[in-house]
């Protein structure tokens, strides 16, 4: 999967499957199962290292969790966050972007729109393969809620979603919108859009890891559908482990050296 065997499957009209991904051994299955882009979200600030919010995630633990992926991913297709803190002018954006991409990243992505034009174009001009994100930008929201029902704000999540595909921004993330918002910028760009949360019209999906897995009960936004239930099946495993140890049935003959 390449940046242009991306942008192809919007012109073809395919949809691309996107999940976040924090970890080695995630990787690897992932791959196998062929999704094709695994973002290193900053979302492992709160399903993976327990922090309230995405703001406290440094740039060393995006550089550690991206390069894990990367040795996992084996073809896929890795996308970084810029976490909070790391874009805030145009050189420290750069200097950064580019420790992303060493670390096996081959996109990296970036919260907001006009805001950050200066650190966007400088990002482009730099040939950081860039993705935008729209709409909740939890690096800087206030509170986790639905974004453009307003007139006002939608207007203004699709003149930001038009001025990043113009800066050279080559996919958009649009994340907790009405669907309505996300179908109208998804056919008004040429670049391809990943919703989280916007609806079934946009060019792909993604959704955080750990909430698809079933694996994050913190709190579970409306847009989440749990693939799987894995919490009950590692509490399961992790008790029955625990009732073997202290029984002494495990570790049997067959699992030690003799
Ligand atoms: O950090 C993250 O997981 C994200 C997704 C919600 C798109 O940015």
């Amino acid at each position: 999967m390449t940046i242009d065997d991306i942008q192809a499957r919007k012109k073809r009209g395919e949809k691309i499957s996107m999940l976040t991904c924090y970890d080695y051994a995630m990787a690897k299955i992932l791959s196998r199962a062929g999704v094709d882009m695994l973002l290193v979200g900053d979302s492992l600030g709160m399903v993976v290292l327990g922090y309230p919010s995405t703001r406290e995630v440094t740039m060393e633990d995006m550089l550690r969790h991206t390069g894990a992926v990367a040795r996992g991913a084996a073809g896929t297709f890795v996308v970084a966050d810029l976490p909070h803190g790391s874009y805030d002018s145009p050189g420290p954006a750069v200097a950064n972007a580019r420790r992303l991409i060493q670390s096996g990243a081959q996109m990296v992505k970036v919260e907001r729109g006009r805001e950050i034009r200066d650190v966007v174009l400088a990002l482009v001009q730099a040939g950081i393969p860039l993705m935008g994100h729209l709409g909740l930008t939890p690096q800087t929201a206030g509170t986790f809620r639905v974004q453009g029902r307003e007139p006002e704000v939608a207007a203004a999540i699709r003149e930001d979603a038009l001025l990043l595909q113009n800066l050279g921004v080559q996919s958009i993330v649009l994340e907790s919108m009405p669907r309505s918002l996300a179908a109208e910028i998804t056919s008004s760009l040429r670049i391809p859009t990943i919703g989280i949360g916007a609806g079934p019209d946009t060019d792909g999906q993604v959704l955080v890891l750990y909430d698809m897995l079933g694996l994050f009960d913190d709190f579970r936004p409306k847009f989440v559908k749990p693939f799987a239930n894995l919490s009950t099946g590692i509490e399961t495993a992790a008790r029955k482990y625990r009732k073997e140890v202290t029984a002494g049935v495990f570790p049997e003959d067959q699992h030690s050296f003799n």
